[in-house]
């Protein structure tokens, strides 16, 4: 995987469809004198995006790109991200997939975070999955992202229990809580 070293900070885009608490939770990182990474772009596939919120508070660039023509919006992208000199990608609930041509364009700087313990429970519905299955241990995955969906090389792990009555919306909630230590830590390990 490409290490990105230097003594400037890593410009980064964060990719997201939904609340955004992944997204507020990496700025506040971005923040810290410690952290590697400054969060300088903010793409969206939908103005519905409740996280885009976090772009007008903290003044970072927001864009929107719906996917209606998947290859088109993604050329896009790739321009603004060179014009912005991103470097690194932060997929944090992110509902599209990217092609593989878009991801070998920044292969290696690209990473994801996933509600599971990959490689169990690739795609959604993650914790539905793992209570229906009595597993004992559900968790959450940061990986590098590759053209096969959840399965690039997996940077950290966080195992969670789950409890004997636990409902999927509470282990969603346990995990959250996690892939905000989980994310931060990720990116340390990479760039440390
Ligand atoms: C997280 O559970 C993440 O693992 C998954 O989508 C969810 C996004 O949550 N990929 P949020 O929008 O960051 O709050």
């Amino acid at each position: 995987m490409v290490k990105l070293t230097g003594l400037k900070k890593i410009k980064t885009a964060v990719f997201i469809s939904g609340t955004g608490s992944n997204l507020k939770n990496l700025i506040k990182f971005s923040k810290i004198k410690k952290s590697p990474i400054t969060i300088d772009l903010i793409i969206s596939n939908t103005s519905k995006a409740k996280g885009l919120i976090f772009a007008n508070e903290y003044k970072i660039k927001k864009r929107i790109f719906r996917f209606k023509n998947p290859r088109n919006d993604e050329k896009k992208i790739l321009k603004l991200l060179k014009n912005e000199n991103i470097q690194l990608i932060c997929l944090a609930g992110f509902m599209k997939i990217l092609s593989k041509n878009f991801i070998k364009e920044f292969i290696g700087k690209i990473i994801n975070i996933h509600p599971s313990l990959l490689p169990k429970y690739k795609g959604v519905n993650t914790h539905v999955r793992a209570i229906n299955n009595k597993d004992k241990f559900a968790g959450c995955t940061v990986h590098y992202v590759t053209a096969k969906l959840d399965s690039g090389k997996i940077i950290l792990q966080k195992k969670i229990k789950i409890s004997p009555k636990e409902k999927s919306t509470s282990l969603a909630k346990k995990v959250l809580k996690q892939e905000h230590k989980l994310y931060p830590a990720a990116i340390m390990k990479i760039f440390n």
